[in-house]
């Protein structure tokens, strides 16, 4: 088998003349890259128009080649946006439009492939779609953050407790704790455009690796395909995918923050917090219990952040270690990148409309907030009354074992309890034990006082449009 050659003849290829035979099946197949690749041909053809385009100014093509070359590339368009299958014997995406091409306009297609490489070709396509991506990720992560903004207007005067190490720690509005989750998509957003700006630089030209042989005017090909600058070495620029590995990172980490966010929502939902109920249109059911309502979306959303880890380490990978130039192993790159944009493609609108749907029970949500949760404050008004926060820590740590030791709430212990624990205390001691009073101590700006997330929400509003 392994030396039984294909028969050449029949399939369309872009190399094969310095060979005796085809290549054998096992080696088609594992080059084959059109299943992973097809996707990209709407760039490719744009990219090809740019370089017809260039050919002409190089002297290469005569005008009207150049036009019989670009209404083929749109026949092939429209031929390919109808279903044209790949064939066979279509290594990858490159292949598919020459022969395309070539069924359109007969030989001058021959002419196009004129000093460029599926070097630079697939990098320069693969950069178009990247763009792309970004646009279309960072679009539904603005949905998100509407979602969020929307969310956070309707807690705003809601008290809630805000954990550590997943104990009860301080009471927050429930609007600062959603909007604790806006401001690091927020972050990701600006990752994401940049990491779209590295993808704009344009490797056409390079051809396989010393640059094309023919003086094409790059900056014309980067203005008509929308790049921002020129790749400075043709070396570097088809060996290049630090771009990818960018948007990798970025989707690795916003995956990881999407499963913050998706771990709070699902602990909130349990009955044993009973802060949200997940609307029935992003609920499933069991096959068992009739009683369940199981956040699947937010568990997915949890679960698949790996997925985009582990492209960006199997990226990381397939760089590491190459020899400078174009080398087979980066036709890797798309697996990796393409996967990660379509789980998240695909994971975003479910969260947002899991997360648009949330109902909230801000009566557990506030009955969730217990006295004790402000230890804190107490000892800050003794410091207030310039006791030291080190002796005041002291003071309040006895008042919280005494209330709990008796079994109830601090604002059930009498007076004295208070006075034997610091002289400072006085009668106004009670309403600091009130969340509205811890809150409204806490004004600074990122805090949780009122005005402050006030101010937050307005911020965040502006950040997100
Ligand atoms: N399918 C290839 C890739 O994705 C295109 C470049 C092929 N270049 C080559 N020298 N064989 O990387």
């Amino acid at each position: 088998m392994a030396d039984t050659p294909t028969d050449g003849a029949k399939s369309h290829k872009l190399w094969g003349g310095r060979f005796a035979g085809g290549p054998a099946p096992e080696l088609e197949a594992v080059n084959r890259s059109i299943d992973v690749d097809f996707r990209l041909w709407p760039f490719d053809i744009q990219l090809s128009k740019a370089w017809a385009g260039a050919l002409v100014g190089a002297g290469v093509l005569t005008a009207d080649e150049a036009a019989e070359i670009t209404r083929g590339l749109d026949v092939v368009a429209r031929r390919i946006a109808d279903g044209a299958a790949p064939e066979a014997s279509d290594e990858d995406v490159h292949t598919l439009i020459d022969r395309l091409l070539h069924d359109a306009v007969g030989s001058v297609a021959s002419r196009l492939h004129t000093g460029r490489s599926r070097n630079d070709q697939v990098a320069t396509a693969t950069r178009l779609w990247t763009r792309d991506a970004c646009q279309r990720i960072d679009a539904q992560l603005r949905d998100l953050q509407a979602a969020m903004v929307a969310q956070a207007q309707h807690l705003e005067q809601h008290v809630m407790p805000a954990y550590t190490h997943l104990q009860r720690a301080q009471p927050v509005s429930g609007a600062h704790w959603m909007l604790s989750h806006f401001w690091p998509i927020a972050r990701d957003r600006r990752r994401l455009t940049a990491a779209a700006e590295q993808a704009a630089t344009l490797p056409l030209g390079s051809g396989a690796i010393a640059g094309s042989a023919f003086p094409v005017d790059r900056s014309a090909i980067k203005q008509a395909l929308g790049f921002h600058s020129v790749s400075p070495n043709s070396i570097d620029a088809v060996g290049d995918r630090d771009f990818i590995a960018e948007v990798l990172f970025t989707l690795a980490l916003l995956g990881a923050h999407l499963s913050r966010l998706a771990e709070d929502l699902i602990l909130f939902g349990s009955s044993e917090f009973g802060f949200v109920r997940f609307g029935d249109a992003f609920s499933t059911g069991s096959s068992m219990m009739p009683q369940k309502r199981n956040p699947d979306a937010l568990e997915l959303a949890r679960g698949s952040g790996s997925r985009m880890l582990g492209d960006l380490v199997a990226l990381l990978g397939t760089i590491k270690g190459l020899p400078s130039g174009y080398n087979k192993d980066l036709q890797e790159d798309k697996r990796s990148l393409f996967d990660a944009v379509d789980g998240m493609a695909l994971l975003l609108p479910a969260i947002t409309g899991s997360l648009a749907s949330l109902s909230f029970n801000t009566e557990r949500m506030k009955a969730a907030v217990t006295s004790s949760m402000m230890a804190t404050d107490l000892a800050d008004y003794l410091v207030r009354k310039r006791v030291t926060f080190r002796e005041a820590h002291g003071a309040v740590g006895r008042l919280v074992r005494e209330a709990e030791e008796k079994g109830v709430e601090m604002t059930d212990l009498p007076f004295a309890s208070f006075r034997a624990a610091s002289a400072a205390f006085e009668e106004d001691v009670l309403n600091e034990l009130r969340a509205e009073t811890s809150l409204s101590h806490r004004e600074v700006d990122g805090g949780t006082g009122p005005a402050a997330v006030r101010r937050q929400i307005e911020a965040a509003k502006e950040a997100f449009l």
